[in-house]
């Protein structure tokens, strides 16, 4: 059997990027960690969100990994060059794709990034874009209410989540932002109010497809693509399974099966547990 792509997040959001690699590359099999006992991770320092990370890789190299994907945003910003020098696997994040698209459709315009305050704050879009693109002129806003009120499940034209937006996306749309990135996992269910309230010229960047094509390109490059056919997925999380199977579905697009939960004696530091021992959790 081929090895799998193993994908974590802070919680259940990272279901949105497993739900975009799924559609593009179905006969992949994937083991995803959601570390639902520590999220949110978008509200804490930067330390402590690349100690969070390492120890979720750690998680995952148990499977034998031929991939890591970071699928949360707050984590790519914080941990993304740690995590490549401590893990031997290749590791892609969903910063610089995101920034890379942003780029190519901004239309020569200034380029709007939202996502968490850890996000924000730590500049990780800004140095990306302006990596690709120097001199871009960007606006970044951190949108701290977005998770909760996704999470919740708010109703299609929620008029909590309209002025939400409205407040949040004000300064983008007065810069008139050609491009905005939607750099955190959840905001891709809010699209289509997005889309509502900064207007149908405004190009809104999925960090979630963009990760999805830059697995495709480097899973080829590397001659590790799997055999035609349909791949398996686990679910593994640190808290809460039964919260993650109901609420997860939404952002997987599909139902989930079963959800094992890690114990933390497993899964925190001090626990017997060896990093990289090829296991199943029971
Ligand atoms: N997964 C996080 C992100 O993409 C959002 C949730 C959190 O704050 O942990 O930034």
């Amino acid at each position: 059997m081929s090895r799998p792509i193993g994908i974590f997040d802070s919680g259940l959001g990272g279901l949105t990027v497993v739900r975009a690699i799924r559609r593009r590359l179905p006969a992949e099999s994937i083991v995803y960690f959601g570390d639902t006992a520590r999220v949110p991770y978008g509200i804490k320092s930067g330390q402590t969100i690349a100690r969070f990370a390492a120890e979720d890789c750690d998680f995952l190299c148990r499977f034998d990994p031929k991939l890591i994907v970071v699928a949360c945003n707050t984590a790519s910003a914080a941990a993304i060059p740690t995590l490549r020098e401590r893990f031997p696997q290749p590791i892609t994040g969903v910063i610089e794709p995101g920034a890379r698209v942003a780029v190519r459709q901004c239309g020569g315009r200034p380029i709007g990034v939202i996502g968490t305050e850890a996000t924000i704050s730590s500049g990780a879009y800004r140095r990306a874009i302006q990596r690709d693109m120097p001199g871009a002129w960007l606006v970044e806003k951190a949108c701290p209410l977005l998770v909760p009120l996704v999470e919740e499940g708010r109703p299609p034209r929620d008029r909590i989540v309209r002025a939400a937006l409205q407040e949040y996306l004000g300064p983008l749309r007065e810069a008139g932002v050609g491009s905005i990135v939607l750099g955190c996992t959840h905001y891709p269910l809010l699209k289509e109010e997005i889309a509502e309230v900064v207007g149908p010229d405004v190009t809104l960047v999925d960090s979630a497809e963009a990760v999805a094509a830059e697995v495709a390109l480097l899973l080829e490059a590397e001659r590790l693509l799997a055999a035609a056919g349909t791949g398996t997925m686990r679910f593994f999380v640190s808290d809460n399974p039964d919260r993650f199977r109901k609420v997860g579905c939404r952002f997987l697009g599909e139902e989930i099966g079963a959800v094992t939960l890690v114990p933390p004696e497993e899964f925190f530091p001090g626990s017997a547990v060896t990093p990289n021992r090829a296991q199943e959790a029971p």
